[in-house]
């Protein structure tokens, strides 16, 4: 069995000695995948992504079971930047301001031609690496094009896709010059499987399908909904790092304060800005809550090589010191905002909930909705947004919010601040059973399974 993504799950480091350091990397794919074992003997295709994983490679010091792939820099940051991040992260998670955006120019085709390239290195690699019927699990939007490039290299092989984020709708993904739109789901139809987090994701792509490439053909639909691991989170929530950091912030927070929690990668689709415009709103529409509940904000840096982002993330600091400078007391600092990545901190702020605050513009799952259910010490009343991927299985015992209406959130959020401990303690419970139905291992071993049977009738 083989897998292939852009990040893999593990990054080099070269430490001052010279010396190359492993650090591996989290996510279901990856705690999924190591549930299924070393006798395995699976493979995992990536990208060297720093000067230290080009170093590794170099070197021949890769980890067993992970072949890295020295794609020229230029050449992946065209792709991975130019491409899938600046256009099918935003055409999947429909992040346009449409009057100026996007402009399929000259520039656009020759990074296009990079991410043909950079999808054509994989395909070979999975093909050469890849024993007669091996199963071959590719992953996101990075690689749309390797499943129909690997069915002509290698048809022997099983191949399955699966999307990690939305998938736009066709009036939307109408926006791509029409030969690139064709060329991206034709990539796709190449998999004899091609697997989504969501009903609602699978059928955009299903009407993309009909709409610019004549059906689905051969290709199977399936729907895997990446649940919360339990039982990871349980044990690493209370390890003594989280506890540190759960005295450190309630130091912050002050005495008695009710939190809102919400934690995230600073992805331009999080819709962290108007999550602090909301509360903004809250503190004016009820004056009540001054002094009494601090917004716990954690926004780490994401993709900093793009200036949107980076601008995304100084307007998210400069929104939460406005709020801090306009309402903000001598005892009381209504928005703590962490943008340093730290895993044990995201625990702490989890285990501290009261409310937590997911509203993404649109998002493939998000975890996070599952997880602070299932670490919160006194459970905790979801704020939720109906376009995450997560309101298909949570959004019955959420409180439901369009991510735009900033009023309707901060009604939302003083909902989930007032919502009674019965109330909050059922919810939680139905929540946590929701978020945990589909363990990362699980996840994997279905699609696994659903592959074998697919391929059998392809
Ligand atoms: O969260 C959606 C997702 O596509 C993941 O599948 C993937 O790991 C990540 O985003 C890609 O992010 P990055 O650009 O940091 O690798």
């Amino acid at each position: 069995m083989l897998v292939a993504s852009n990040r893999g799950p593990v990054s080099y480091e070269v430490g001052e000695d010279g010396s190359l350091r492993a650090r591996r990397g989290g996510g279901g794919l990856v705690s999924g995948l190591s549930a299924i074992g070393p006798e395995a003997g699976a493979l995992w295709v990536c990208s060297a992504l720093s000067d230290g994983d080009r170093e590794a490679v170099r070197r021949g010091a890769g980890e067993d079971g992970v072949r890295m792939l020295d794609i020229p820099a230029d050449v992946h940051a065209d792709a991975y930047n130019g491409i899938a991040n600046s256009v099918l992260w935003f055409v999947h998670h429909m992040l346009y301001q449409t009057p100026l955006e996007p402009v399929f120019d000259a520039e656009f085709r020759r990074r296009w031609a990079s991410y043909e390239a950079y999808n054509r290195a994989f395909a070979e690699a999975l093909a050469e690496e890849a024993a007669r019927g091996a199963a071959v699990l590719v992953q996101d939007y990075h690689l749309t094009l390797v499943p129909g490039l690997l069915r002509d290299l290698r048809p022997d092989l099983r191949i399955g896709h699966f999307s990690h984020t939305p998938w736009a709708p066709p009036e939307y993904f109408a926006m791509l010059p029409d030969d690139i739109a064709r060329q991206v789901l034709r990539g796709m139809l190449g998999a004899d499987r091609l697997g989504f987090l969501t009903r609602r994701w699978a059928d955009a792509f299903t009407a993309c399908c009909e709409r610019f490439a004549g059906g689905l053909g051969d290709t199977r639909i399936g729907v895997h909904g990446l649940g919360a691991d339990a039982d990871f989170l349980r044990a690493r929530s209370h390890e003594a790092d989280v506890d540190e950091r759960m005295a450190a912030l309630r130091e912050e927070i002050g005495e008695g304060r009710r939190t809102v929690v919400r934690v995230d990668r600073t992805e331009l689709s999080k819709n962290i800005v108007r999550g602090l415009l909301a509360y903004r709103q809250l503190l004016d529409d009820r004056p009540e809550w001054r002094e009494r509940v601090v917004h716990v904000a954690f926004a780490y840096p994401s993709r900093q090589d793009l200036a949107v982002y980076r601008d995304y993330t100084a307007e998210v600091q400069r929104l939460a010191e406005d709020i801090n400078a306009r309402y903000g007391t001598p005892g009381w600092r209504p928005v703590v905002l962490h943008v340093k990545d730290d895993f044990a901190r995201s625990l702490a702020a989890y285990r501290l909930a009261d409310v937590a605050l997911v509203n993404p513009i649109r998002d493939g799952m998000n975890l996070v909705a599952k997880e602070v259910p299932v670490v919160s010490d006194a459970g905790c009343a979801l704020v939720l947004s109906r376009e995450a991927g997560a309101h298909e299985e949570l959004g019955e015992d959420a409180i439901t919010v369009n991510p735009y209406d900033v009023v309707d959130t901060a009604r939302a959020l003083h909902e989930a601040l007032t919502m009674s401990p019965a109330d909050r303690t059922d919810r939680t419970k139905r929540l946590v059973a929701s978020a945990t139905a589909l363990p990362p291992a699980r996840w994997f071993l279905d699609q696994l399974e659903a592959l074998r049977g697919a391929a059998a009738s392809h």
